[in-house]
């Protein structure tokens, strides 16, 4: 017999469903996504004719499952469509018509996670190119074995390979893993100058041995999980005891939230305590923990 749907994602495509039930939001969105650029409630006004008190109900309806995100301009907000969801909502009407999208035997998530960056690779280091110099530092930081095998999870276009190269020395093993295969193929030169390996892999089932790995080294990943605490698990599984994980991102979680125009909750997964509830039942021990606005970077030790 086929499969259910699992509830998660269920739940989560409901709240996108919920959200545009709604003739205005429908025309908003749409309106929106064919703009492709921020605006402001006066414009959205202006173009769908309601009182701007309907039109600013209507948006905090869409930020609230992240349709639309807001960006401060001065002392005015914007609102832009989250591309994410131009990327994943068809995906997710195809799965409750039955017409699932993604190869058979893969989730959605997937399938999600891979349209989305796939859409990205070929532009995200010129977007991102100035970024560089964060990683090198975060990797020096992070006291990466010399000699040691490490695994860049989530390594996209290789940003952080020839700094994890220069980290373990000639003798060292680098592994660089990615759902993407469009982000590989940019990583592919990165790789090759670094002496890594490339693997297409889902973080969530890894094609490595229990216990094999010194570091792992984890940017921008953890958030993109569907399920954080089975990938938090099978990050222990491959890693030695005292082995280390190291999660970074290249700003702190208050200048990302700004700059993406979203507020910050306490209970935010990625905030000192949350992260310490989750990375502890999977088999690490949070050491340290630095979140100020240049950078992210927690580092836990692989208990046992
Ligand atoms: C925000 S990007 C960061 C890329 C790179 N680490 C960097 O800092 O430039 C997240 C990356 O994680 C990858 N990714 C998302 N979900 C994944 C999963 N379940 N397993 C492996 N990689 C995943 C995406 O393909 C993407 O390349």
């Amino acid at each position: 017999m086929a499969e259910l749907l699992d509830r998660a994602t269920a739940e989560e495509y409901a709240s996108w469903f919920r959200a545009l039930a709604d003739p205005s939001r429908v025309q908003i969105v749409e309106y929106l996504a064919r703009q492709g650029r921020p605006m402001s409630v006066g414009e959205l006004v202006a173009a769908v004719g309601l009182a701007q008190s309907t039109v600013s109900q209507h948006l905090k309806i869409l930020t609230e499952v992240r349709f639309v995100l807001v960006e401060p301009v001065g002392t005015a907000r914007h609102y832009r469509i989250n591309e994410r969801c131009v990327a994943c909502f068809p995906t997710a009407a195809d799965v409750v018509m039955g017409r699932p999208s993604p190869p058979a035997g893969m989730s959605p998530h997937r399938a999600e996670s891979q349209a989305f960056f796939g859409a990205r690779a070929a532009t995200w280091d010129t977007k991102y190119g100035d970024d560089l110099p964060a990683y090198a530092a975060a990797v020096g930081d992070a006291g990466m074995p010399t000699g040691g095998v490490v695994v860049d999870v989530g390594c996209g276009t290789g940003r952080a390979l020839p700094a994890l190269r220069a980290a373990v020395g000639p003798t060292g093993t680098i592994v660089g893993v990615d759902l993407t295969p469009e982000m590989l193929a940019v990583a592919r030169e990165r790789a090759r100058d670094s002496r890594a390996d490339l693997v297409l892999a889902d973080a969530q089932q890894l094609p490595l041995a229990d216990a094999t790995v010194d570091a792992i080294f984890a940017a921008g990943l953890v958030m993109h999980l569907p399920d954080r605490d089975a990938g938090l698990r099978e990050l222990a599984r491959i890693t030695r005891p005292g082995g280390r994980l190291v999660l970074f991102h290249p700003s702190g979680r208050a200048a990302l939230a700004a700059r993406k125009g979203y507020v910050l909750r306490p209970d935010d997964a990625m905030a000192e305590e949350p992260l310490r509830s989750a990375v502890e039942p999977a088999g690490w021990r949070l050491m340290t923990y630095d979140d100020p606005p240049h950078r992210f970077l927690a580092i836990a030790t692989r208990a046992g």
